[in-house]
């Protein structure tokens, strides 16, 4: 499917966006092993999310839908029944690395796979930990790529110092820690997203947190208590851009998820000049919530480095839109890991900016992006990525002429509706 893009003369007005991605997956996770019942509001219902939600169906759990809410019936840490058939992630990496953690502690045999993007991703990054714990989990590439065999077995913790800053990492070897002998112990380069910390002490486990080092011991309870997902900041992200990028915009968007680990991309538009304001912030379930105020702006190149990539990886692409509307140079780097997001982002995202006529030199972690005035009326590929399509169309809806952005579809695996939504804010 493809989508058109026109010229946007404004946003304005009050949204809120899909409940967060992240959040979302550990929802349905951590209630699944959790004593009694959780009711999830605000739960993500993307494409992703629901790949995390059926392989918990396939494994015994009783997952209502409650109108938008979700209620899980939690089984308690060791309720889980070996799957029939394979478990398929989608095109989910958190689905795939966070389940991996949590199977090979299983009494049971288990498969995990995905589709053509996620049999390409590195797995050796959670496999490698995970088999220092005495995980037995077989895959292909020696071991590196889906689909992965997992013969669940007597774990024991260990202490593990991660090569990257990695959430999905962290919480593959934090659900395996669960059900280690022992303490289990991970630290990481750069604090990466904690919603994994947050949401197992919110259950009533007892997390340990030192800087960028986290320990859990094995065998504690979770139990089941209600959740309240805010709004996802990546989602929010492309319309505080789309806001920025274009003039006579006013935006408020409710109800986002504001952890520190989150919010690379409030600092990083600050820095470029953006106008943004959070408003009412407040904690809901474990975590900060606040309203986003967001108004055109002029912004100018930046350099964009070092600890501030692990706190805004998911939103480097649409900060390469915003790069492409700046006064100057923008430069990214330190961001390697784009590289194996569910496309090379560096590639795809310098590839389509370049078809708007943006100059752009890829560096091997990051890129520079030379600001100027995009060329619209020209045809942009998603590369089958969700986040890549949103930026190309917050791209080209500052251009004159008709933009075409092939294959959208994938807008679905975080973002539903989110086409509607540009529509219902933007002046046309
Ligand atoms: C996620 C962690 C990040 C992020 C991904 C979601 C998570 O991946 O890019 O979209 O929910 O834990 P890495 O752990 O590979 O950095």
């Amino acid at each position: 499917m493809n989508m058109t893009v026109e010229k946007t003369k404004g946003l304005k007005g009050e949204i809120t966006v899909p409940g967060d991605k992240s959040i979302s997956h550990r929802a349905l996770m951590f209630a699944s092993i959790a004593e009694g019942d959780t009711r999830i509001k605000g739960l993500l219902k993307g494409e992703d999310n629901m790949a995390t939600l059926k392989a918990f169906r396939q494994m015994g759990i009783v997952i209502e839908e409650l109108g938008e809410d979700v209620v899980v019936h939690g089984k308690g840490l060791h309720g889980l029944k070996e799957p029939e058939d394979f478990i398929d992630a989608g095109n989910s990496g958190t689905t795939i690395r966070l389940i991996t953690g949590l199977l090979s502690g299983q009494s049971f045999f288990s498969t995990v796979t995905g589709d053509q993007y996620l049999r390409k991703r590195p797995m050796k990054r959670v496999i490698e930990p995970l088999t220092q714990m005495g995980a037995r989990i077989f895959g292909r590439d020696g071991g590196n790529k889906a689909p992965l065999a997992i013969v669940g077995t007597k774990l024991k913790g260990i202490s593990y110092n991660s090569p990257i800053a990695s959430a999905q990492v962290k919480s593959a070897v934090l659900l395996a820690g669960l059900y280690a002998n022992g303490v289990t112990t991970l630290t990481e380069p750069i604090l990466s997203r904690d919603h994994t910390e947050r949401m197992l002490a919110y259950f009533g486990a007892k997390v340990e947190r030192k800087g960028s080092t986290v320990s859990i011991a094995g065998g504690q309870r979770l139990v089941a208590r209600d959740i309240e997902v805010p709004g996802d900041i990546s989602s929010a992200a492309f319309f505080i851009v789309n806001a920025l990028i274009t003039e006579d915009s006013d935006l408020l968007i409710k109800n986002v998820g504001i952890n520190p680990t989150r919010t690379g991309i409030i600092d990083i538009l600050e820095q470029m000049g953006g106008n943004l304001k959070i408003e009412n912030k407040c904690e809901v379930s474990g975590e900060p919530v606040g309203d986003i105020r967001v108004k055109s702006s002029k912004l100018k190149g930046i350099v964009i480095k070092g600890d501030l990539i692990p706190r805004a990886i998911d939103e480097l692409p649409i900060v390469g839109a915003a790069a492409a509307y700046a006064e100057g140079v923008t430069t990214i780097a330190d961001a390697k890991e784009l590289r194996v997001k569910e496309t090379d982002r560096i590639a795809t995202l310098a590839s389509e900016l370049r078809a708007m006529g943006i100059e752009v030199k890829e560096l091997e972690d990051g890129c520079v992006i030379v600001g100027g005035k995009p060329k619209g009326g020209v045809r942009l590929k998603s590369h089958g990525d969700h986040r890549i399509a949103m930026t190309m169309t917050v791209a080209a809806s500052g251009t004159d002429g008709i933009t075409t952005i092939e294959d959208v579809e994938c807008i679905d695996t975080s973002f539903p509706g989110f086409k509607e939504l540009r529509k219902k804010v933007s002046v046309q």
